[in-house]
This record gives C-alpha cells, sequence and structure tokens, in this order.
C-alpha cells in the first residue's frame, strides 16, 4: 500500500504545533511551540493571550514541520486538525489554518477531537498496540476511561464528573505556591515528600461507576491547608504534594483496572498530559505485572499536547475516507 503523510495541526489550549506523521505510527516531524512561559505569571491560560499567540506563531511552526521532514506541501495525503474540544479562540486558528492550507494544497481536511488524538498517540513509534485496549486518558481538560474496541470504535466506560485530574493538580499546585503547570511541579517536588503524611479521600463513587471525581479531594487539601493555618501550624509543601498526588493516582490506578477486569481486557494504555506523572506510571506498571496486563503509553513529548498525535489520529480517518464537511467549526465542548 502506497504510504499516506498527514499533516497533523494542534492548537486548542496552549501549545502550537505541527507535525508530519507517515502511516499513523512514524513521526517524519513534530514541532511544538508551548505558551507556558507567557501564561506562566496568571497562574493559568489566559485565553484571548492564547489565541493571539497562535496567529502569530502558526505559519512558521508548519513551515518549521515541512522543513524538517524535508517535505513539501504537494508530499502530504490530507491536513487533519482539532477542531474540539478546547479554548474556542484557540481552535479557531489552527482550524482556519489548516482549512486554507487545504484548500490552496488541494488535499481533504480531516478534523479531530482532540480526546481521540491523545488516544492515538500510543500508536505513534508502538506498533505493538492495537484495538483492543483500555485507555485512561487524564489531562486538563479531561478524566476518562475508554474501551478501544477499533480504531474507529470508542465507548467511554466512565468520565470525570467535576475536575479534571490535570486540572487538581494545576489547582492544588497554585495553592501550594509549586507554580505552573501544577502536574510537573507536584510530580517534581512529591518526590521528596511523604504520600502517606495525609491521607486525603479517595472518591470511588459507586460501586461498578468508572466515572471519576476529583473537586472533593481538592475540597479536602484546601481544608486541610486552612485548618493548619488557622492552628499555626507548619506543613511541608512536598508532604501534601505528595499525599494529594497518592491519592489521584490510587484512584486513576485502581479504577483503570477494575474496568480492566470487567471488559476482560488485557491491554491498557495511558494518554494525556497527566500520564506523564512518574508516580502513575510507576504504579500502573506494578498493578499491570502483578495482573499479567500489558502496558503501553507514549513518550512524555508525546503525552501533552502535540500535532503528531492528531496527525496519527487524521491517519486512521484518512484511510477510512472520512473527510471534514466544508462548514466544519470549533467545538470547545465536543464530546467524545
Ligand atoms: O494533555 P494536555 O497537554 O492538555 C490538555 O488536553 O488539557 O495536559 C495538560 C495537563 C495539565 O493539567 C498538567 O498539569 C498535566 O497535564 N500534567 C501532569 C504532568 N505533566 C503534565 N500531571 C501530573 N503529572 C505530570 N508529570
Ligand atoms: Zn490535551
Amino acid at each position: 500500500m502506497k504510504d499516506i503523510v498527514i499533516l497533523g495541526i494542534e492548537s486548542s489550549c496552549d501549545e502550537t504545533s505541527a507535525a508530519l506523521v507517515r502511516n499513523g505510527r512514524e513521526v517524519l516531524s513534530n514541532i511544538i511551540y508551548s505558551q507556558i512561559d507567557i501564561h506562566q505569571p496568571y497562574g493559568g491560560v489566559v485565553p484571548e493571550i492564547a489565541s493571539r499567540n497562535h496567529v502569530k506563531k502558526i505559519s512558521s511552526i508548519v513551515d518549521m514541520a515541512f522543513k524538517e521532514a524535508k517535505l513539501n506541501y504537494s508530499d502530504i495525503d490530507g491536513v487533519a486538525v482539532t477542531y474540539g474540544p478546547g479554548l474556542v479562540g484557540s481552535l479557531l486558528v489552527g482550524l482556519s489554518y489548516a482549512k486554507s492550507f487545504a484548500y490552496a494544497a488541494q488535499k481533504p481536511l480531516i478534523g479531530i477531537n482532540h480526546i481521540d488524538g491523545h488516544i492515538c498517540a500510543n500508536y505513534i513509534g508502538n506498533d505493538d498496540v492495537k484495538p483492543p485496549f483500555l485507555t485512561l486518558v487524564a489531562s486538563g481538560g479531561h478524566s476518562h476511561l475508554i474501551l478501544v474496541k477499533d480504531y474507529d470504535d470508542y465507548t467511554v466506560l466512565g468520565q470525570t464528573r467535576d475536575d479534571a485530574a490535570g486540572e487538581a493538580f494545576d489547582k492544588i499546585s497554585r495553592t501550594l505556591g509549586l507554580g505552573y503547570p501544577g502536574g510537573p511541579a507536584i510530580d517534581k517536588a512529591a518526590l521528596l515528600g511523604d504520600p502517606h503524611f495525609v491521607e486525603f479521600p479517595r472518591a470511588y463513587l459507586e460501586e461498578d461507576s468508572f466515572d471519576f471525581s476529583f473537586s472533593g479531594l481538592k475540597s479536602a487539601v484546601l481544608n486541610y491547608l486552612n485548618s493548619m493555618k488557622m492552628k499555626g501550624e507548619t506543613y511541608r509543601p512536598e508532604d501534601i504534594a505528595a499525599s494529594f498526588q497518592m491519592a489521584v493516582v490510587e484512584v486513576l490506578v485502581e479504577k483503570t483496572l477494575s474496568a480492566a477486569e470487567k471488559y476482560s481486557i488485557q491491554n491498557i494504555c495511558l494518554s494525556g498530559g497527566v500520564a506523564c506523572n512518574s508516580l502513575l506510571r510507576k504504579i500502573m506498571k506494578q498493578r499491570c505485572q502483578e495482573k499479567n496486563y500489558k502496558l503501553s503509553y507514549p513518550e512524555i513529548s508525546l503525552c501533552t499536547d502535540n500535532g503528531a498525535m492528531v496527525a496519527s489520529a487524521g491517519y486512521y480517518k484518512f484511510v477510512k475516507k472520512d473527510f471534514a464537511p466544508g462548514d466544519l467549526t470549533a467545538k470547545p465542548n465536543l464530546k467524545i
């Protein structure tokens, strides 16, 4: 079969990224411009600033992707772009650019759900990962447990009822004064802390539910910190970070394993920014070994937002000729 090369464009939050990927799994280039430094002083992403910086950067990022891959515009087969979920102004930049690019290059446009992109990051550089598998998608905006029955056949088994896992990391980090983004900061601080310093609550919800809830944990941490302050007692942020992280990770791991058991799935994947978390990777690895399950996760740079995951998802839609209509628009609340 002829090789298929897809240009993937991602701009749903604060990363402007473009990538060229061959046959859904081989990265030819993956240029990621992160705006973290720009948003850091605000303690979170400022939507208008994010959109303005996407506009500023997108053409040069796409050019760099072609240059690095040593390809011309005419060498690609399709243009894949994230059209939701995400920040509407940010999504519109990537989508408008991709539409114009596809029109000028006379290539089909493929609309990608950002969560689908995170899932497909597992295929990159890893020929062993093939459906069926169970994946935990945990990022700043989403926490889902998804059964991937085929490349285009997903069943959502559970999702967050309130905060996403990454959102909880970001909020607790801000409260502890550890900075933004919170996930990497808490991950690092927790290495120096006691994960059992405080046994924060684990929200398992109803028996057999694969949904998540992190708002109770977030309140429990905030209440604990307030009561320490009122009593004039001190604490080490590292101990709170480690205890909080352990509470999140235990729930993510146990829910994933019980879903695997219920659906008799032995292959498990991790996706999304929180899949970078070192404790999550470690405990999930240990528990999967005990159960004889096969665990995979993308390399760190492919867990957080990037164009390669969008191009990979685009490939599986391209082969099914699942192209976007001409009136495709940004859908900030797009569901998987
Ligand atoms: O997938 P992503 O780049 O963007 C969204 O789709 O939301 O994920 C970003 C999220 C942020 O909340 C960030 O704090 C979290 O992923 N994150 C981590 C780690 N690295 C990034 N969370 C926990 N541990 C990490 N090492
Ligand atoms: Zn993401």
